[in-house]
């Protein structure tokens, strides 16, 4: 190994020992993983003491793993000048950039440090949410930096994070589930699972509820890294599972959520959640694709649904009011509402429903869905189709 290699190392050990790590990037990679592209290393704070997170940046998926101080030192001596051929080391001393030649040769450039502050420090000047800003998932997650200040273009998605959050735990406060102290959470088409990982952390950390949070989704990159960084934060009760909705057995669920599932994928979760008897139901649909084609506005209304936005809007309204009316049939008190404002996202508007014990008048409510299909000549509707069996 070149001396500069071992200075390096050298460098990162001690800013391990005297708490003046802030984090580390090795590239260049030319090892035999052919889609492996850098190495990522930061700290994350777990119940036995700080340790090191290793994110593998890959070209289609993400990887993770944390490892011990010792062991992680290890793994970066192992890489570095075998397969990793640059370095980046961050502390609060200095920043030290590592370049190894083909050749063998390198160059060991040492600067200022860009870092004066340690990440938690910065995180006591945070104003307070709902959401801990400094949680390592939103890090892991690319939401926050390593400081734990949200990211300029993941503004809104942070405001989405608390607003669904406070949302949620709202709407289980004035359900039957309000008192409960353990809850089943099934979230359908959890994607990047920002809002699954943030509701785990509400209701566990926050509420000290022991909560038990399944995410659903159909990529299985992203139901891999999440389930990686559920590990890293030790968040036990929560992990992600790789499926179809439409697929999954869904049982002894109390609350069913499935935000932004595109199109019918937000019929087939509200099904699954009656079929389930799911206490709460919460959606918020995203791309309505399946009434507009179907749409044909009597003469009347010509002049208005001539324009494609107005059709659009329209269709929006008639296939979330159709989902609504059908959890009515089935047994649900329905709310629909728009959770944060169109600024932040446009696929704003949230079904909520909550499962009550009185009986309801069937035959009304299939009369108004049917005369509604009726007026626009919607011959099918996802949902409706499968509670009809
Ligand atoms: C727009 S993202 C929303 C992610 C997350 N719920 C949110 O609101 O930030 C929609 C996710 O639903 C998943 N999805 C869509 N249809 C699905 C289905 N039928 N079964 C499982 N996952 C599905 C997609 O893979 C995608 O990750």
């Amino acid at each position: 190994m070149t001396e500069n290699i071992e200075k390096f190392i050298a460098a990162f050990a001690d800013s391990l020992a005297n708490e003046t790590f802030i984090k580390m990037t090795l590239g260049n990679y030319r090892g035999t993983d052919a889609h492996l592209q850098k190495l990522l290393i930061r700290l994350v704070e777990t119940k036995k003491g700080a340790r090191l997170f290793f994110l593998f940046r890959q070209d289609t998926r993400d990887t993770a793993k944390n490892f011990d101080f010792a062991e992680g030192a290890a793994k970066v001596k192992e890489a570095l000048g075998a397969d990793f051929f640059s370095g980046h080391l961050f502390t609060l001393n200095n920043d030290f950039q590592l370049d190894i030649g083909k050749k063998g040769k390198s160059r060991l450039n040492v600067a200022k440090p860009t870092f004066n502050t340690k990440p938690e420090a910065a995180h006591d000047r945070e104003k307070q949410t709902l959401v801990n800003s400094n949680s390592f998932y939103l890090k892991a997650l690319g939401i926050t930096t390593e400081r734990g200040e949200i990211r300029d273009k993941q503004q809104d998605k942070w405001k989405q994070i608390n607003r669904f959050v406070e949302t949620l735990g709202s709407l289980i406060d004035k359900s039957p589930l309000a008192e409960r102290r353990k809850l089943n959470i099934v979230d359908m088409g959890s994607g990047k699972g920002y809002l699954t990982f943030a509701a785990y952390d509400y209701f566990k950390n926050t509420r000290k509820i022991d909560v038990q949070i399944t995410g659903v989704d159909t990529k299985q990159e992203l139901v891999s890294i999440d389930n990686d960084i559920a590990k890293a934060s030790e968040f036990e009760n929560l992990r992600f599972v790789h499926g179809w909705i439409g697929d999954y057995a869904l049982e002894n669920v109390d609350v069913l959520i499935a935000l932004h599932a595109c199109n019918t994928a937000t019929d087939d979760a509200i099904f699954k959640g009656i079929a389930a008897r799911a206490d709460l139901i919460v959606v918020a649909p995203c791309c309505h694709q399946e009434i507009r084609p179907q749409m044909k506005a009597p003469d009347f209304l010509s002049g208005i649904f001539r324009h494609g936005v107005m059709l659009e809007r329209e269709a929006e309204t008639v296939t979330d009011g159709l989902r609504s009316l059908l959890l009515e049939k089935s047994g649900y008190s329905t709310k629909l509402f728009e959770f944060i404002a169109t600024e932040h996202t446009p696929k704003n508007n949230m079904i909520v429903g909550t499962r009550r014990e009185k009986t309801v008048d069937e035959d009304k409510l299939a009369e108004q869905i049917r005369a509604i299909k009726e007026f626009y000549g919607i011959k099918t509707q996802r949902l409706e189709i499968l509670l009809n069996g």
